[in-house]
């Protein structure tokens, strides 16, 4: 009896044993999953599309959109074209939010449609509702008529007074990374492409533009229509839409900028450079294959810097610096007609595979075409960056192979998939030489071209193309910690500027009270380095410090965004009431995110700071973008 207890009591006790041992090889002490208990078919799932593109898949999309200003709302029709991957399969299910569905309809030809039944699920906060339809055994199209809400989180209705010609209206979407689904019901997933062609009807007078090609007949088209056709398959987040009083300019051979009529001059000069940087780009990573590289330049509220739309970047107009200084955002957005448009992430988990590996060729074309001393002094920033974000971020949150499952991607973003991802790839390139590495990532795209992957894919292909052939160089990249571990590992590479250094010199001689502001040399000093310099200065400075910084270089009235940025962040710490009209113009005035949330952060850190967010959120918030209002709501009213 007492021996058979015993042994049971043994039992239970080695069970539990196995179970601990189990559970520390998968599960670190934070509890994050280690590199191999995570199952291939778990890391190839995405975790924010309900789409069943396993057993059927969208293949182009036609949509018939009229643009209906007065309703606030885009109306028409999505037509999905199908295919089968399980032959039995026998409904497509499909994302949306928010939309109004009026009817489906499938057809086995294409030409005549029957109605189909449908169901359109609960909707859950972060992914919407899913859209079943239920499918013939032989269709191969299926037509959704739909509207979208006012409120679609992808869409933004600006009135005439919130545009730089104050006459017409203007509409933009912005789709990444899930926020499709609130204008087009198709398989929101970027382990999905399609092509697309697309008719949009808009109010006479009035231009609309797409990440497509112009159909070819557009000139014999009714005034108001607007065709066209993106040949080439792409995921659903790259489906981008604008209109409204909207003019050209050619800038080179294929490369052109469009923007509101008073903007125009302006933007052609910013970007003049853009023709050879794709020139540029092209050299380093094989031919360009999106023909056309357009650029349009958004009104103020464009909650984003820029998006890689294809053949249309969408910019900001907080890049128009007047002195081309801040043109990277148009190598980064280029880039990724290789590094994301071209060779895609397949889940919101892979986005690093994105932005890393365009963080980094959007560095290697500013090296090209500004030298490597504007290159290096980027880089410092963002490594800059990078650290600061780090030390308030979750440990998981700092894994370059982040989980995102239950949450938001848009919550998800943060410097480390674009800062670390980028020293990822600068440490594979310092490791094995710029020549062999150059050649590895023209052969990835190559190798990948039109696919959407993972992370283990790109690290097999790493591994059969790059570690393996050379097992030496390889020994010195610890993989495992740069995917799979919070932090910034040792072997990151550190970028080295000259000019910051001279930048420090000076900022220590004034901060030491030996050299008056009026007498730093800063004639010569770029964008770069006046960030730099205010970066550089500690947190706490003295009333008298910041009027003399004033005085000297009319800090509050610099027109570069960046730099009244970081300005407006020291005023704020420091409470330097001059600046606060100049602090509510810029948040009333501009919607990109990256620029007015710090400054809503660091204002709701002080009871008086509260109050001023608040009365002027209550002015800014309705010229704010729905995921802007969003990300603001969050800080404002949680403070
Ligand atoms: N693709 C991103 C923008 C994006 C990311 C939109 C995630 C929605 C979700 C774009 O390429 C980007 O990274 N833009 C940056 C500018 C860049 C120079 C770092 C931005 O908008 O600040
Ligand atoms: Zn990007």
């Amino acid at each position: 009896m007492k021996v058979t207890r015993s042994l049971i009591c043994f039992a239970i006790l080695l069970g539990l044993f196995v179970m601990a041992c189990r559970n520390s090889s998968s599960e670190n002490a934070k509890g994050l999953r280690s590199a191999d208990s995570i199952a291939k078919t778990d890391n190839a799932r995405d975790a924010h599309s309900y789409s069943n593109h396993e057993q059927v898949r969208v293949r182009h999309v036609t949509l018939h959109l009229e643009v209906l200003f007065d309703r606030k709302v885009l109306k028409g029709s999505s037509t999905l074209t199908i295919e089968r991957v399980k032959p039995d399969a026998d409904s497509l299910k499909l994302d949306t939010r928010d939309l109004k569905v009026i009817k489906a309809e499938t057809s086995n030809d294409g030409k005549s449609f029957a109605p189909a039944q449908f169901t359109l699920g609960a909707a859950d906060k972060i992914l919407g509702a899913s859209l079943a339809i239920q499918l013939p055994p032989q269709a191969t199209k299926v037509r959704i008529e739909y509207e979208t809400s006012p409120n679609a989180s992808g869409v933004q209705w600006l009135e005439p007074a919130q545009t730089a010609g104050k006459k017409h209206p203007y509409v933009f979407t912005q789709s990444q990374a899930i926020h499709a689904r609130s204008w087009i019901p198709l398989q929101d997933s970027p382990g999905v492409r399609v092509t697309y062609s697309a008719e949009i009807r808009t109010p006479k007078g009035l231009r609309a533009v797409m990440s497509a090609s112009l159909a070819d007949n557009n000139k014999t088209l009714q005034p108001g229509t607007h065709k066209f056709e993106m040949p080439q398959a792409i995921p659903p987040y790259l489906i981008a839409l604008a209109a409204g009083d909207i003019a050209f300019k050619q800038l080179g051979n294929r490369t052109g900028v469009y923007t509101e009529p008073a903007m125009l001059d302006k933007a052609a000069r910013e970007f003049e450079d853009t023709e050879k940087m794709v020139v540029a780009t092209e050299k380093l990573y094989g031919p360009y294959r999106w023909d056309r590289y357009d650029i349009l330049v958004l009104p103020p509220s464009f909650p984003i810097g820029g998006m890689e739309n294809p053949r249309l970047t969408f910019a900001t107009p907080t890049v128009l610096a007047g002195d081309k200084s801040l043109v990277s955002l148009i190598a980064h957005e280029l880039a990724h007609s290789w590094s994301g448009n071209l060779v895609t992430n397949a889940t919101w988990r892979d986005f690093w595979l994105n932005e890393g590996f365009t963080t980094y060729l959007e560095r290697r074309v500013t090296e090209a075409i500004y030298g490597r001393e504007r290159e290096e002094m980027e880089a410092a920033l963002g490594l800059q960056s990078l650290k600061k974000v780090i030390e308030d971020l979750p440990d998981a949150d700092e894994i370059l192979h982040v989980d995102l499952a239950g949450r938001d991607p848009d919550d998800g973003f943060t410097l480390v998939p674009y800062e670390k991802g980028a020293l990822f790839l600068r440490l594979l390139e310092e490791t094995f030489g710029r020549e062999r590495f150059d050649q590895f990532l023209k052969g990835y795209f190559e190798r990948f071209a039109f696919q959407s992957i993972t992370t283990d894919d790109f690290i097999a292909h790493l591994k059969k193309n790059l570690l393996d052939p050379n097992p030496e160089l390889a020994a010195k990249i610890p993989l495992e910690e740069w995917i799979y571990k919070p932090g910034l590992p040792a072997s990151a590479p550190k970028p080295q500027s000259d000019a910051f250094a001279k930048v420090e010199a000076q900022a220590k001689e004034w901060l030491d009270g030996k050299t008056p502001a009026a007498k730093l040399q800063t004639k010569q000093w770029t964008t770069q380095e006046w960030l730099h310099f205010l970066r550089f200065l500690p947190q706490q400075l003295i009333a008298n410090q910041l009027k003399e910084l004033d005085q000297a270089f009319g800090m509050t009235k610099i027109g570069n965004a960046e730099i009244a940025h970081q300005w407006l962040l020291i005023s704020i710490r420091n409470n330097y009431d001059t600046a606060y009209p100049r602090l509510e113009e810029y948040l009333t005035s501009i919607g990109r995110q990256k620029l007015i949330k710090p400054l809503y952060e660091e204002l709701v850190k002080t009871p008086a700071g509260k109050e001023r967010a608040q009365k002027i959120y209550a002015r800014a918030r309705p010229g704010y973008h729905p995921i802007a209002q969003t990300a603001v709501d969050k800080i404002v009213k949680k403070a």
